[in-house]
């Protein structure tokens, strides 16, 4: 198993160019299985998620590859989805990444059927899938669980569009019964929507092949059931997450990183939060640079959903605040099991208390190196970026988790001047 050797003290700058998000990719890529022919995925990221749901698609039959690399290791995915003849997601798979659900939709909407492992819970939460069952359920589908996996079938072969008022705001879930509403028979209601930027971009999409949405970024998502969709060559958006990350890195190093490709439109909350620390926030389209020089001010968040902080960034700022010059509450309200980084920082000599679903985080003057584990894929970056601003030598274990999500994280952070190395345990 691959860690990261942290050398840490390094004051972070110069220029990163940010991956394609993987929280786009994925869905973009279950959308393919709608599409009467092939979908071009440009702008991928070379990720082990990427790559467990191009076998998922596989496994059903679609032709998956990789063609024309570019710069930065940026290529293009190219999912045919006219050979897929099973509609199932088999357990070895899912289990290893639970955005598998993803093809739910899709392999209904398109071939009136799918059995696909029900996704286990996970280290961050329990993470049902109870809104995406229900959804098709009110669209005419029957479901039923067996032997571990979720058996759905269209009545009559095909969907019915349906009012589907979601309980709370899920962004695999909206996304999930966007891409089944699009082949439906009649017009789908999505209410209480999810908001985020890659439900929006998978519209646009969906779109792009013929589908007829609107409303995205609110509330009301309508689709009108087409009968068909087409293959279509789509862009995947910059990853908000990961420049998240890159800007917290230069933030937590007193440096001045600036992340090209990134999209500022979509990061308000994380970027005034960064100015609100004392950071200094520099947007413009298609780029974002931060600089910190003057002492981190704690600062209070609270994640929620789009526009809200992102859950995803909430380790990262955590780290950042255990170098604060006070107090910060940081509040998770989307997931029950969120802090596991929080231990791993405390042994780096943090002081952070945990109350329920909020920790209270006393700024101290400096952090320690010391080996860590981690646990999940965003607080991994948390234990990173507390590697690069303490003192000594950090090694962080099982950084597997972060491949799922990161692309050579530690390719990005050396450009900047980070001591940094993957080795072999
Ligand atoms: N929820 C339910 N029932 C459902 C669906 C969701 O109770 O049927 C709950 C969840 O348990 C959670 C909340 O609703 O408490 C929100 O979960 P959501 O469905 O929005 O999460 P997700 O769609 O499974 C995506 C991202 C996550 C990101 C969350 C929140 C993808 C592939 N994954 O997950 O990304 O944290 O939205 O923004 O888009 C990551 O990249 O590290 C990651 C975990």
């Amino acid at each position: 198993m691959d860690i990261f050797v942290i050398q840490g003290g390094s004051r972070l700058s110069g220029t990163v160019r940010v991956s394609g998000a993987k929280n786009a990719a994925l869905p973009l890529m279950a959308a393919s299985l709608l599409a009467d022919g092939p979908v071009e995925i440009a702008g991928a990221p070379r990720l082990r998620d990427i790559s467990t749901l191009g076998k998922v698609l596989g496994h059903m039959g679609a032709t998956v590859e990789r063609v024309g690399e570019g710069e930065n290791g940026r290529e293009t995915v190219r999912i045919d989805p006219q050979t897929v003849e099973r509609a199932e997601a088999p357990y070895d798979l899912v289990k290893t990444m639970r955005a598998s659900v993803l093809v739910l939709g899709p392999l209904v909407a398109r071939h009136g059927k799918a059995r696909i492992s029900l996704p286990g819970g996970c280290a961050i939460g329990a993470r049902p899938i109870d809104q995406h069952l229900k959804g098709l359920e009110l669209m005419g589908a029957k479901t039923a669980l067996l032997e571990g996996y979720v058996e759905v079938e269209a009545g009559a072969g095909r969907l019915s569009g349906a009012t589907v008022c979601f309980d709370m705001k899920t962004v695999t879930g909206t996304e999930n019964l966007m891409m089944a509403a699009t082949l439906a028979r009649g017009t789908t209601v999505l209410s209480n929507a999810a908001h985020e930027p890659e439900v929006c971009a998978l519209a646009r999409a969906l779109r792009a092949m013929g589908a007829d949405i609107e409303g995205e970024g609110t509330d009301k998502i309508v689709v009108r059931g087409v009968p068909a969709l087409r293959g279509i060559r789509h862009e995947v958006m910059p990853d908000r997450i990961e420049a998240s990350t890159l800007l917290l890195a230069g933030a937590i190093t007193g440096g001045d990183v600036t992340v090209e490709g990134a999209d500022p439109s979509a990061m308000d909350a994380v970027l005034t939060k960064l100015a609100e620390s004392g950071a200094e926030v520099f947007a413009a389209p298609g780029s974002v640079r931060v600089r910190r020089e003057g002492p981190i001010r704690s600062v209070n968040v609270e994640t929620s959903p789009y526009p809200g902080f992102p859950t995803d960034v909430q380790a990262q700022f955590m780290a950042y605040m255990c170098l604060g010059d006070g107090f910060s509450i940081v509040r998770e309200t989307i997931f029950e099991n969120r802090f596991m980084h929080v231990a791993e920082l405390r042994r780096m000599g943090a002081r952070i208390d945990v109350s329920g679903n909020t920790a209270a985080v006393k700024g101290v003057p400096t952090l320690s190196g010391a080996p860590l584990m981690a646990t999940d894929l965003r607080a991994s970056a948390s234990l990173v970026l507390a590697g690069l601003a303490a003192k000594g030598a950090t090694e962080v274990l099982r950084i597997y988790h972060l491949d799922r999500g990161y692309e050579a994280l530690e390719n990005k952070l050396s450009s900047l001047g980070a001591r940094i190395s993957r080795v072999k345990e």
